[in-house]
């Protein structure tokens, strides 16, 4: 494998689109960047490791295919000169923006983190691409965490904006300047919101977070599944690969300035994961800003990207239970140990007029 730039297919004419994927140490980034790699795209990988893994980017170029040609380029957003980043950059038909602090509890803790890493770490990626010229589309990673608690299900992309958490606002006030930029300096933009994504590489560690890997991690220590509440609200779970698919198909379509859900628009309730899980379940406090359902309305990315996920629920959650040796050194969550780490979230979030007036 080459390690370096933008090159044609050796012995062949056909031209290798380019695409830059920041946040390819993570989860979605590093799924998104190895079905660029199979499209025939060759790919410079932007990530800080801060939550990204080392392992992530070994795996990718493993099983790239042969004439691959991937970079990796270790580097902060948020920290970065324009001209520095802009030569990382020149060159990209694609950039496919998935770099960003991505837990809820630790925004509530730290926001200014979150602005520093989601908003500035934007804003500096969006000059960079300004000044390197030529890229013709960005796919901005978007969380259905702006509909807030929506009063729409399914959630159409015209539901009201309305963040319940740093982490949804600095995801939203992102979105926003990509949109900016795209009018003013007339870079083609997508902003796909994506749900509740699962799969294989979702992280392991750090602070408490995704349902998925709370559960795997008890699952495989023997302890009781924690559910929030009565277990009856729902979620929109959509498998990676098909977050993936939907990242391609926006970036090689012709459609700029549009946001789209990316769901699988057939919600699931936690009790139901725990029944395909299995073992023990303890219920804990529900949690204040936290929806009772999030339901993606997909017609719309149907229609125009011709997207549709094609993972079931019960084929992903096999999936993920095949692959839950990942989550054996991951922290085991206690109801204990979850009430410690989420009381700042019951102290800032719970806006009950009891609580209020306390
Ligand atoms: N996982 C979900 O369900 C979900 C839902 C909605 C939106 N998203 C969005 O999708 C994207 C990917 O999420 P994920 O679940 O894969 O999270 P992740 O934490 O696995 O991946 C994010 C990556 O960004 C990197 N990163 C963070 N700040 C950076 C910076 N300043 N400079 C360079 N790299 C930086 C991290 O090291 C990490 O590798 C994020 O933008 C997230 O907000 C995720």
């Amino acid at each position: 494998m080459e390690y370096g730039g933008k090159a044609k297919l050796p012995g062949k004419e056909a031209y290798m689109p380019h695409a830059v994927v920041t946040g390819a140490a993570g989860f979605i980034g590093s799924h998104v960047t190895q079905r660029l790699l199979r499209a025939g795209y060759s790919v410079t990988m932007i990530d800080n490791l801060s939550n990204g893994r080392q392992e992530n980017i070994d795996t990718i170029l493993q099983r790239a295919p042969k004439d691959a040609v991937c970079t990796f380029h270790l580097c902060d957003l948020a920290a970065q000169q324009t001209d520095t980043l802009a030569s990382v950059i020149t060159g990209a038909d694609c950039v496919f923006h998935l770099a960003a602090l991505a837990d809820i509890v630790p925004s509530i803790n730290d926001p200014l983190t979150y602005h520093r890493s989601n908003v500035e770490g934007t804003v500096r990626l969006l000059e960079a691409v300004r000044t390197a010229g030529g890229v013709r589309k960005i796919i901005y990673a978007a969380s259905s965490s702006c509909y807030g608690l929506a009063n729409t299900y399914p959630t159409p992309e015209t539901a009201p904006i309305q963040p319940q958490y740093p982490y949804a606002l600095t995801k939203r006030v992102a979105e926003e300047y990509v949109f900016h930029w795209s009018q003013v300096y007339d870079i083609p933009a997508v902003s796909l919101r994506f749900f509740n994504v699962y799969g294989p590489r979702a992280r392991t560690g750090g602070t408490y977070g995704a349902v998925f890997g709370v559960f795997l991690a008890q699952k495989l220590a023997g302890q009781p599944l924690t559910i929030v509440g009565d277990g009856t609200q729902t979620r929109d779970f959509v498998f990676v690969t098909d977050v993936a698919e939907a990242c391609l198909l926006a970036a090689e379509s012709e459609v700029s300035g549009a946001v789209f859900n990316v769901g699988a628009g057939d919600p699931q309730s936690v009790n139901r994961l725990c029944e395909l899980i299995g073992g023990p379940t303890t219920n804990i406090p529900k949690r204040p800003g936290e929806p009772n359902c999030t339901w993606a309305d997909i017609t719309k990315i149907k229609r125009e990207l011709g997207w549709k996920p094609v993972v079931s629920f019960e084929e992903g959650v096999a999936i993920m239970m095949a692959n839950a040796v990942a989550w054996k050194a991951a922290p085991v969550w206690t109801p204990d140990s979850i009430a410690k780490a989420t009381k700042d979230w019951f102290t800032y979030l719970d806006k009950t007029p009891a609580k209020q007036h306390a």
